[in-house]
């Protein structure tokens, strides 16, 4: 028996709501492989921050330091402006736990209605740099309130950074269709762009077994809606990787699908799991949110934490849900409840593993 411990953070809205979800997911598949979590629950959101001025203690990310992952809801909600909530504990942890990787899974499922025409082989994955980029610190405000206050944001790229988030992306390729589309803009940003560009190049060159190629992002944006299914790994800097996330998440039917996870390559630190969505001010506290993107970010952090083929079968049962049930959450068009999704989420799960007692090795 492994025991991991998790450093549960479920935040505001539905973030409460969705954890949990993954959570009954983890301890069921974890039964089956012999795999204990502990969790350890922090309160940290916008909610603490309204009652105690901060997001976190002033000591939060020494008490999360020695965690074996970090699973996270969503933190957001209108009466705290976002970059409060971004600023106070996301980014923190992101960048003092050296997470420079954040990757964002997509594909469609059968049984889920894309927006976009000819999306259904859509399987993607973008890899977004996650510490350094357009959300830098560098800058200010100046002139404040006269006509000619002005307002400066640099953006920092540096060797390093970019260097190590082409490898991942590269190494990440090599063992899926073996393409890399970079996302650039080396037409307009004359400094960084082409510095981002020239650094995946020489990255590319060690890798000669996958293709690759670089993209505007603007036109790669309509490519993604015109042709999902050409994409491979996409790697993006943080303002490029965050937009396309978003707009992948969305082609493949819905933003509650979507899965990420910050990741520090090396395991000097823990890594973060969180999906893509955010707080949902707008149906939270109904019980209706869409659990998946937070049961699939689990299985991504399963896989982070060396159980492969538990991920594969939460993955699976996801999948066999949608496949095989009409099971949906409203925003996939359906009636069912969080937890009703989530219900048979287990319940395919446990068929899954059946199927697997009653034909050993038969499946994968
Ligand atoms: P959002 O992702 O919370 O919601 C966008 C739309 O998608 C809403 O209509 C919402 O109902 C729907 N939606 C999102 N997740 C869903 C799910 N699991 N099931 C069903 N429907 C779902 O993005 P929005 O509205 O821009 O932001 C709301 C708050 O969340 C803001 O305060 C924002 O800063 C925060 N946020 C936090 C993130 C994080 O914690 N990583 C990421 C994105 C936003
Ligand atoms: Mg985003």
């Amino acid at each position: 028996m492994v025991t991991h411990r998790i450093a549960l953070i479920p935040g505001d809205g539905i973030g409460q709501e969705v954890t949990p979800a993954a959570c009954r997911v983890l301890d069921a598949v974890g039964r089956r492989h012999g795999i204990a979590f502990v969790y350890d629950e922090f309160d940290w959101s916008c909610a603490r921050y309204t009652e105690l001025g901060a997001m976190m203690p002033a000591d939060g990310l020494d008490r999360i330091r020695h965690h074996d992952a970090v699973l996270l809801g969503a933190v957001g909600d209108p009466s705290v402006p976002d970059h409060v909530s971004l600023w106070g504990l996301l980014i923190p942890i992101r960048r003092t736990f050296r997470q420079y990787v954040n990757l964002r899974p997509v594909k469609v499922f059968e049984g889920v209605d894309s927006p976009v025409r000819g999306a259904a082989a859509m399987d993607l994955v973008v890899v977004r740099e996650n510490v350094e980029g357009e959300y830098s610190e560098v800058g200010g405000r100046f002139g404040r309130g006269f006509p000619e206050e002005m307002a400066v944001q640099e953006s920092v790229f540096t060797r390093t950074g970019v260097s190590r988030i082409a490898e991942y992306a590269f190494t990440l390729a090599a063992g899926r269709r073996k393409h890399v589309t970079s996302a650039t803009k080396s037409n307009g940003i004359v400094h960084t762009m082409p510095f981002w560009d020239e650094v995946v190049a020489e990255t590319a060159s060690s890798h000669p077994d996958v293709r690759w190629r670089a993209e505007h992002i603007d036109a790669l944006c309509a490519k993604v809606v015109l042709d999902p299914a050409r994409f491979d790994v996409i790697v993006g800097s943080n303002l490029f990787g965050d937009i396309l996330s978003d707009l992948t998440a969305a082609v493949a039917g819905s933003i509650g699908i979507a899965p990420s996870a910050n990741i520090n390559p090396e395991r000097d630190f823990p890594s973060m799991f969180e999906p893509v969505h955010g707080s949902a001010p707008d149906i939270a506290g109904r019980g209706v949110a869409n659990p998946l993107g937070a049961i699939w970010t689990a299985a991504l952090m399963l896989d982070h934490l060396g159980h492969a083929e538990a991920a594969a079968e939460v993955e699976r049962a996801i999948a066999d849900v949608l496949a095989k049930t009409p099971v949906r959450t409203p925003d996939l068009g359906g009636t069912a409840t969080t937890d009703a999704f989530t219900a048979e989420v287990l319940e395919q799960l446990s068929l899954g593993a059946l199927l697997t007692y009653a034909a050993p090795g038969a499946t994968g």
